[in-house]
Order: C-alpha cells, then structure tokens, then sequence
C-alpha cells in the first residue's frame, strides 16, 4: 500500500514545511503547525481556455452594482455589490456579521429573485429567529443549513440565487482535501472555489470570516489575497458602535468606513457619525480637543480627551487608547523639547471617544494640545478644532484633505479651525470659520490660548 504523504502548515499564515516544527519561520508564531495529508488535485482542471486579446480591442463596461439597502455597506463596497464578486466580512466572534449580512440579505432579496443563505453554524430555526428580531420576512431569503461545499454549491446552481452568503467559511468543508475544517488547506480551498463559481455564474458571494488571536482556526487573513474585497468589523463590546471598514477593494477605495450602531432590532445605521461621536463632550473642560480626521473619503470629527496628573510611582504611567502608544510617547518628548512642558514626572492618558481608532497623523496636534490642556488645566473653547501632523522639531506638518474637513466642521457648527501654515496658505475658500495657521507646536498652544 502507498504511503500517505503529509505535510505541515502553518495554520496562521499558511506556511508549509516538510517536518514538524514548534514555531514558524514565516511568521513566528508558536505550535500553529498542524499535520496535513496531501491533497488530490483530480478534478482541478482549468474549466475553459482563453485567447489572448489586444487591450484595445476589449469594451469595458461598467461593473454592474445593486444596492444592498443599507447605506454604510454600499459605501464600503464601493457603491453597492459588483456582480460576480466575491467579499470576505471578518471580524471577532460575536461582533455582528451574521446580523448585517441578514440586513442585506433583506434589502438585496427585494432586487433579485432570491438570496441564499447558508449556515453551517446555526440551523434555521435559530436564524429565523434573529431575522424574527431584525423583522426579516420573506419568501424569497432560501435558508440552507450545509458545510459541505459541494452540495452548497449544487444547490445554488439550480436555484441561480442573486446573491449567496456562506457563514461562516471557517465551517464549510470540499471532500477534496482531507483535513478538518477551519484549516488552512479547507479554508483556502473553500474560498477558491467558491471564487471560481462567483465569476462564473455572476453571482455576488458573501463569505464571513471569524478572526481569532488564537492560531487553531486559520484566519481569513490567508484569503484576503484571494477574494476581491475585505471587509472587517471593528468595534469593542462595551459600546454599542460598529465599524466596518474596507481593507481591500478590487472595485472601489480602500479605508473607507460605515458606520452602526448595535440596537435590540438589529445594525443601524449612523448618518452623521461626527455628531454622535461629539454629542457627550463636556464643554470648557481641560483636556478635551476635537480633531477634523479623515477615514477613507468620510471626514469625521472626533474628540480626543488627556488626563495628565503628577505621578504617584517612581515611573510615570503612560497609556493610550486609539492612539498608537508610540506616537503618543514621542508627541511627549516634541512637547518637552520644544514647548517646554514638563512632563517628566506625569503620568499620562489618552483617550479617543467612541471607542474609534485613528491611525493617520493629522490626530498629532490635536495629541499634544490635549495634553496640554490637561496638564495647565486650560480649557480648549468648544467651538475650536484643528488636524496636523506634528514633526520632531515641533514643525506643524500639512494633511491631505483640509476643505474636506473644515467643511465638515462647519457643518455641525464649529467657528474656528487650527491647522498648519501649508494647509492655510492652499485653501481657497474660510467655509465661514477663523482659520489659524500655525508654524509649530508653540504657536499651535497660543492660537488656543494655552500658556
Ligand atoms: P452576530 O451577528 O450573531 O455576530 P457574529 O455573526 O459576528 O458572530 O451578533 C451577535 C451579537 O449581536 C450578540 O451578542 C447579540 C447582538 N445582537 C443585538 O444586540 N441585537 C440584535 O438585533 C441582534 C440580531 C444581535
Ligand atoms: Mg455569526
């Protein structure tokens, strides 16, 4: 008898070795190679040949887009799902993938003659009943409780359904590959397949994805390269909002972000996220600034709050929360250095409102003004805002994006915008506010009138 051949992957990021090893060395993660037997590769044959074409000889067209109904999802898509499209919706256990994709399933089953859903996590009777609370009801949302991905796929070739949703793919399984499900090799598979029958049948597929820090479930990080577009949400458990935000996008802009709110019937959508994020700030209080940021095409404003208080260790605490911890700790030395700030001897906490994440650096000035407006106990006027990039010699550095922002500022009512001079010296237009250019951080700290 043949001996069966097996090699080891890597369960994290798909790395394969010939022998056991107890760490990768494609990514360092510890004991996530697992034992795998090689799989046939019968039946894999490429379906259809294809001639080569001069570019110019070719017709475009325009990819065909249907609106799923919600708003924030059609934003992150790029203006709603592209026929044949294949779009990986990660994000932690429990975050709200099954919830939004039956919203869209509402919204896109009254476009096409039916929607599929398939579960191979819960059966019907347990999604019905969140379609129950969602109040979902209809007759064309087909229901398929399958983890095997042939039958799920001979089902939807006869049903021709408008859109299918495969939650999760972590569950489904081809009897082509041997290893268990949620593996590398399975969850890899699965995805390419159910890619190749996408483009095929022109059929939209939504696949979810659950990410775990543990290596044992392969993450959908090794489909991304696979799929055209990424979505993942985010958000903590302890605030009601949702972010979904597109990590790649073969049709449409990457960054981009909808925004929701987790109620009893379901994701709602939020219109205005500025003003929610905005709606608890204390006014006249030290340590509190708003920022103009930019995610994706959407500007956003949000607050960004410091505690900075003499510290009662030997080591002064520093902490940060949507902020990167890296970033808030050289903002501190720029502040020492060159705005002669002590803060040697503090411990310091900065918070982003909403539990939001800001990763550009036009948050840097609205950093090292809340910090210190803490620590002089000077209020910032609640009707100021301002964005910049902080430099290490304390220069005010210019932002993408300037009109975009104070037009939304002056939207919800702001009167007075601090910005670099770079940024003031291009605008065309004052949009109705005070605009205040600054040349560096000691000037940033006047115009608001800290001292
Ligand atoms: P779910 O969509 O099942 O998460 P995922 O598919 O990402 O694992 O959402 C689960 C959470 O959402 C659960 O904790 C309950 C909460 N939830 C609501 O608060 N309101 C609702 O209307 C629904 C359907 C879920
Ligand atoms: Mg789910």
């Amino acid at each position: 008898m043949a001996k069966i051949k097996t090699f080891f992957q890597c369960q994290a990021c798909g790395y394969v070795s010939p022998k056991w090893l107890g760490k990768c060395p494609d990514c360092g993660e510890w004991n996530t190679l697992v034992e795998e037997k090689k799989e046939s590769r019968q039946g894999r044959r490429p379906s259809g040949r294809s001639e080569p074409q001069p570019l110019n000889t070719i017709t475009s067209g325009k990819e065909k887009r249907t609106s799923t109904g919600i708003k924030e999802l059609d934003r992150v898509l790029g203006g709603g799902v592209v026929a044949g499209s294949v779009i990986l919706v990660g994000g932690d256990p429990g975050i709200g993938k099954s919830t939004v994709l039956m919203q869209a399933m509402s919204g896109l089953s009254k476009k096409y003659e039916s929607a599929l859903y398939v579960s191979g996590e819960e059966s019907p009777e347990q999604i019905k009943m969140r379609a129950e609370r969602l109040s979902v009801d209809s007759d064309r949302i087909i229901l398929l409780a399958e983890t095997s991905l042939e039958g799920i796929i001979d089902t939807a070739s006869k049903l021709q359904p408008g859109v299918i949703v495969v939650d999760s793919i972590q569950t489904m399984y081809t009897e082509e590959i041997f290893s268990a499900p949620g593996s590398v090799g399975q969850v890899r598979e699965c995805a390419a397949r159910l890619m190749l029958f996408a483009k095929k049948s022109e059929i939209p597929v939504f696949i979810v994805g659950h990410v775990t820090k543990e290596g044992t479930i392969a993450g959908p990080r090794v489909l991304e390269h696979i799929v055209d577009t990424v979505l993942y949400f985010e958000g903590d458990r302890g605030h009601p909002y949702r972010i979904l935000r597109t990590v790649k996008n073969r049709f449409g802009s990457t960054n981009e972000i909808g925004v929701f709110e987790m109620t009893d019937a379901g994701l709602s959508e939020i219109e205005n996220p500025s003003e929610l994020f905005l709606s608890e700030r204390p006014l006249n209080v030290s340590g509190s600034t708003v920022i103009a940021s930019i995610e994706g095409t959407r500007p956003l404003m949000v607050e960004i709050q410091a505690l900075v208080s003499p510290t009662t260790f030997g080591m002064p605490r520093r902490t940060s929360i949507g902020v990167d911890f890296n970033r808030v700790n050289l903002l501190t030395a720029v502040l020492e250095k060159n705005a002669g700030l002590h803060l040697g001897g503090m411990d310091i906490f900065i918070n982003v409102v909403g539990g939001l994440k800001i990763i550009e650096p036009a948050i840097d000035l609205g950093v090292v003004t809340t910090i210190a407006s803490s620590l002089r106990e000077i209020p910032i006027d609640p009707k100021v805002f301002m964005f910049g990039e902080v430099g290490l010699s304390g220069e005010i550095r210019a932002v993408a994006y300037a009109e975009q922002r104070i037009k939304e500022a002056a939207k919800i009512g702001f009167k007075k915008a601090v910005m670099s001079m770079t940024n003031h010296g291009r605008l065309k237009e004052s949009f109705g506010l005070e605009i205040i250019g600054v040349k560096d951080v000691e000037d940033a700290l006047e115009a608001i009138g800290i001292r």
